[in-house]
């Protein structure tokens, strides 16, 4: 695995990759790698010619300063585990040279920032959408790869692409879950025992919901009715918000369909997290589990994050 800090560099092998008519994926990341950045990578192994692994954790989108300082980081396990998933590229970009000292352009995607966890983090999908995109211009991948579970986040970049006409293709992969379904994230590591024993209850809430919306219960108020009462016996769990949007523009809907969304923000201590259920891609997990004849698997680990 080749290591490249220097971005002239990084877009002189992107070139290279293009010109010799192969494919370049990318899998932009901060870090600190677990199973669910794993699945991005194997998916990007599967579609892609060429890996992009990029580790960079991105100052802008941290509006809160300790969050960044604290933000977990394991460099070293992180490149072993990258080259056991036969990553071609580690791009390792110094902040000081992917923002300038006077850098001076931000890209905001308005609109779907404003819901879900946007009010919670102000500044923080601009700061998302701003390095993504300096991203693809370093490295200029055909197709690159996020996880569902940030689902907000990926929206966002899909629109961003769509808008700024980027040429290459956003996969979204499906989330991966522990076995006890906690969804996979860096944070969790900073979960306590205890706090690591009720994080669960959050993805029971949203399965609770989504399996109500299955068995027929459209109406969005008492879905999440639903999902709020399983929380309800977790008082350690502050839900920040609990909503079901439309999975297009992130805006919250009366009647659910196979186009809406529930998602979670969550915090337990000083540990945010956050989960979402796609009821599209719920209903098709119950169907197939119907065919095999097996009740869906809640901890089902996605194939498509
Ligand atoms: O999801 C993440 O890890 C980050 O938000 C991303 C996409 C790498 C941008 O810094």
């Amino acid at each position: 695995m080749k290591v490249i800090a220097d971005i002239a560099k990084m877009q002189e092998f992107g070139r290279q990759v293009r010109t010799g008519g192969l494919r370049l994926g990318l899998v932009p990341t901060m870090g600190y790698l677990h199973e669910g950045h794993l699945e991005l990578l194997r998916r990007a192994r599967a579609e892609c010619d060429v890996v992009v692994a990029s580790i960079f954790v991105n100052p802008t989108q941290f509006n809160n300063p300790d969050d960044f300082a604290h933000y977990p980081r394991d460099p070293d396990a992180d490149a072993a585990l990258l080259a056991e998933e036969r990553v071609d590229v580690l791009f390792v970009p110094e902040a000081s040279v992917v923002y300038a000292a006077d850098a001076s352009t931000r890209v905001s995607v308005e609109g779907l920032g404003s819901s879900l966890c946007g009010p919670g983090r102000p500044g923080h999908f601009d700061g998302v959408a701003t390095v993504v995109a300096a991203l693809f211009n370093m490295v200029g991948p055909d197709l690159a790869f996020f996880g569902e579970k940030d689902y907000q986040q990926l929206q966002i970049i899909r629109r961003m692409v769509r808008d700024l006409h980027f040429p290459l293709r956003v996969v979204g992969v499906a989330n991966v879950r522990e076995r006890d379904g906690l969804a996979l994230s860096s944070r969790n590591a900073r979960l306590s025992d205890e706090q690591r024993r009720v994080a669960p209850a959050i993805y029971e809430a949203l399965h609770a919901a989504a399996d109500s919306y299955l068995d027929g219960e459209t109406n969005a108020a008492s879905l999440q009715v639903a999902a709020r009462a399983r929380l309800a016996a977790h008082p350690s769990i502050a839900v920040e918000y609990l909503e079901i949007v439309d999975g297009d523009s992130l805006q919250s809907v009366e009647t659910a369909d196979d186009s809406s969304v529930i998602a979670v923000a969550a915090e337990l201590g000083a540990v945010r997290l956050i989960d979402n259920i796609i009821f599209a891609r719920a209903r098709r997990e119950r169907e197939a589990a119907a065919r095999l004849g097996a009740e869906a698997s809640p901890m089902g680990v996605g194939t498509d994050a």
